[in-house]
């Protein structure tokens, strides 16, 4: 009966001072994110609402579960552009300001980085990182691949600089241990999801999350944003009075990703 008086749930814009979200799987179609451009829509939208003036897209690029190629991406990418362009006026949505890739270490990506450019972003200041931008990297989430500190140590020294994506969501590295300070050690940037400070990925991601931040380890926050599902964790975690703190009192990277 009162279903007028149901109070619609609430949303902040707690993450305007990243400006920029650099870690999403928006691009519809070419992995597990986004199926639909309604659905890219609808995510985009909750993204401007909670404060994201910009978005870089991330898809996966893992073989051989999803064989991406960059060119591919990059048409896509563009025709994605266009069409969100067309529908601007019926709802609010960030600006689309890139893409690149979520670079999983396997089997594959050694022989991908040795044969090809791969896709980053780059900071504003010219003078700022590495020539080849910044590469976002991620590992199974189920076992630790052998030697993967070498097939990162290699990248930097092919020009690239690295960001770890989700360090938290690994549940074979704890938060203190050898291989994360080794990382960090080299000069691997880190990426905690917004999502896993919420608990959306469970209580021990969500403690490494926070522990990893008050260590001074973590220089970017991302969404990862897959579909309207994470769209309401990202809603939730905009009202969580823990991150509105650690929003207040830290500060993070992204705004520095060129505009
Ligand atoms: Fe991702």
């Amino acid at each position: 009966m009162f279903n007028f008086l149901k109070k619609k749930p609430q949303v902040l814009p707690t993450f305007a001072p990243l400006v920029t979200d650099m870690h999403s799987h928006l691009l519809p179609r070419v992995d597990d994110g986004s199926n639909s451009l309604e659905m890219s829509m609808e995510v985009l939208a909750m993204m401007k609402q909670v404060g994201f003036e910009e978005a870089r897209l991330t898809p996966h690029y893992q073989y051989p579960r999803f064989p991406n190629e960059e060119q591919d991406i990059l048409r896509r990418f563009e025709s994605f552009c266009a069409e969100v362009d067309q529908h601007r006026g019926e709802r609010a949505m960030p600006l689309l300001k890139g893409v690149s890739g979520e670079y999983r270490v396997d089997s594959g990506f050694d022989d991908r980085a040795r044969s090809k450019e791969l896709l980053t972003f780059h900071f504003a200041d010219p003078d700022e990182g590495a020539p080849k931008g910044l590469l976002l990297v991620e590992f199974s989430l189920h076992q630790p691949m052998l030697g993967v500190e070498n097939v990162l140590f290699d990248r930097q020294m092919e020009g690239y600089d690295l960001i770890l994506a989700h360090p938290e969501r690994y549940p074979y590295y704890d938060s203190n241990s050898k291989m994360m300070e080794q990382l960090k050690e080299a000069g691997v940037y880190f990426q905690v999801n917004i999502l896993s400070l919420e608990g959306f990925y469970g209580d021990a991601a969500r403690k490494k999350a926070f522990t990893m931040i008050e260590n001074g380890w973590v220089e970017f926050l991302g969404t990862d944003m897959h579909n309207t599902t994470y769209s309401e964790g990202l809603r939730r975690a905009s009202v969580n009075k823990s991150i509105i703190k650690l929003m207040e009192k830290e500060e993070f990277l992204n705004a520095k990703l060129v505009r």
